[in-house]
């Protein structure tokens, strides 16, 4: 994928906010720090275009790209973040579960799962809900480069065992560090973008 133009379009927080379109968008799932914004930014090749922060619950909205006048890269608010209030928990919830049901446009989840950690109970149903609705998807692991790749396959198996991962689910090692996975994740959405 070259990446020839990228602009922020916007913040949503319901449905009648997202983009009144019918181009194909590939979406970002995962829990809170992740890594969700800092992929979209290597993937973009830019610095900052989704807004990252080492604090998690930085990114509260749906928030939509556009790439190349061709489809929306949509960047989701994560989950599981122990600090944020029930209520907000709630309606971050509620935002992220009717965007993933209602949106036909939606071509692709990718779920993004630390490669460090085994994944957690919100991961595994949020794993299981893709599959259960059918929605296309596929499994980012973050952060390879916080292990050595020695460790990769154990740390792999854990992530597999926990979700319990269907063996037609795509999984890809990446880091935003140093842009490991970059290519295969393009590959991965240009087959799901075209129709
Ligand atoms: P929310 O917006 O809270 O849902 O988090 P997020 O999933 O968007 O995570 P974000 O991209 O903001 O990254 C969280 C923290 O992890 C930041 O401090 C990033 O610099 C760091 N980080 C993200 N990806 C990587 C990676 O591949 N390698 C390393 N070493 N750090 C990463
Ligand atoms: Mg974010």
């Amino acid at each position: 994928m070259i990446i020839r133009d990228v602009e922020f379009i916007i913040s949503a927080v319901k449905p009648d906010q997202y983009p009144i379109t019918t181009m194909p968008e590939v979406a970002m799932a995962g829990r809170s720090n992740v890594g969700k914004s800092s992929l979209i930014n290597k993937l973009l090749n830019r610095r900052s275009v989704a807004r990252v922060s080492a604090t998690p619950g930085k990114t509260q909205q749906i928030n939509y790209f556009l790439i190349n006048n061709d489809f929306h890269l949509v960047d989701l608010p994560g989950y599981g973040f122990a600090k944020v209030p029930v209520d907000v928990k709630r309606q971050w919830g509620k935002m992220v579960e009717t965007y993933l049901s209602r949106r036909e446009n939606l071509r692709l989840v990718m779920l993004l799962i630390d490669i460090r950690h085994a994944p957690s109970k919100e991961d595994v149903e949020m794993y299981q809900y893709l599959a259960h609705y059918n929605r296309p998807h596929a499994i980012l692991v973050t952060k390879a480069d916080k292990i050595s790749r020695g460790q990769y396959p154990k740390h792999l198996k854990i992530i597999k065992e926990t979700l319990k991962i269907l063996p037609n689910t795509p999984i890809i090692i990446t880091s935003s560090e140093t842009a490991l996975g970059r290519d295969e994740v393009w590959d991965l959405v240009e087959k799901h973008l075209i129709p």
